[in-house]
């Protein structure tokens, strides 16, 4: 699908990978953004930043459903249609199953973990889908694309990550059912693994930690630079081919247990 002119949704849009592919997407390939995050403060700098004409901010807990269907309302009012979207929204949130004492941690924690990570992209891609299903199809039939935000915890978790992995692998189990639910309709389903990206969730992370993550790079020993996620984003939803895969995106990195 060519990205000009076309209407790209992306959770988590006010921050790191989401806020890079916003950008991306409306500088590097011409195409306008409804950016649906909970920090309002960030997403209206976005929305300055891009251009009022270019990009949306809705105020959206992607775990409320009454929010996501608000937000998409809200794009089809401004924009009229929606032709891709990232599903970047996500926490962290680590926990051990068993605390210092052997006791079962609260399953709270990995019952918010699942309810963002997981239920709320789901939540947010299926609105999205059936605000796709209006398109006409383009030349080659295709109506929309999205593109869901994974980890690389989804095969490695650390000590601390089984919420986290879980979701993430929940996210990787979403791509084959929905890319053969949606293929009649000419949408497509896939998603990126990133590997570690040096965005404000990982600069949250103690120093050590982060070092420790890097030594695990195999190559290039660095970071991913948040535009080298925007790109696969950006190649992900361009070749029509790409359908109900994943992209591990991590510089051959294989997680440690801590
Ligand atoms: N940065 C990395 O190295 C890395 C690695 C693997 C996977 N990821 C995944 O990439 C995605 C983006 O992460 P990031 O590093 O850009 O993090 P980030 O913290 O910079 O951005 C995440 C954004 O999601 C928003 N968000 C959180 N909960 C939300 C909710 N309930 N409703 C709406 N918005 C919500 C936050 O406000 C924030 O703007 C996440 O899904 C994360 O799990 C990141």
């Amino acid at each position: 699908m060519n990205l000009e002119n076309k209407i790209v949704v992306i959770s988590g849009g006010a921050s790191g990978l989401g806020l890079a592919t916003a950008r991306y997407m409306v500088r590097q390939k011409g195409a306008k953004v409804a950016l649906l995050d909970m920090n309002q403060d960030a997403g209206a700098a976005a929305v300055e930043e891009l251009g009022d004409d270019n990009a949306l901010f809705c105020l959206t807990d992607v775990t409320s459903e009454a929010d996501v269907d608000k937000a998409v309302e809200a794009i089809m009012v401004k924009f009229g249609a929606i032709h891709a979207d990232v599903n970047a929204a996500g926490i962290v949130a680590p926990a051990k199953i068993l605390d210092r004492d052997g006791k079962a941690s609260s399953v709270e924690n990995f019952k918010a973990v699942i309810n963002v990570n997981l239920i709320g992209l789901y939540t947010v891609m299926a609105k999205c889908a059936e605000k796709m299903s209006l398109n006409e199809p383009d030349e080659k039939g295709e109506r929309g694309v999205i593109v869901n935000v994974s980890s690389g915890a989804a095969w490695e978790g650390q000590i601390g990550q089984s919420a986290y992995g879980a979701s993430k692998s929940g996210v990787n189990g979403i791509n084959i059912p929905a890319a053969r639910e949606f293929g009649a309709r000419g949408i497509r389903v896939n998603s990126i693994a990133p590997g570690m990206f040096a965005t404000p969730m990982v600069n949250a992370l103690d120093p050590k930690v982060k070092d420790a993550l890097i030594a695990m790079c195999e190559a290039p020993k660095r970071m991913g630079e948040v535009d080298e996620f925007a790109s696969t984003c950006a190649f992900l939803i361009e070749n029509s081919y790409m359908n109900g895969r994943y992209i591990r995106l991590d510089a051959a990195t294989i997680l440690q247990s801590k």
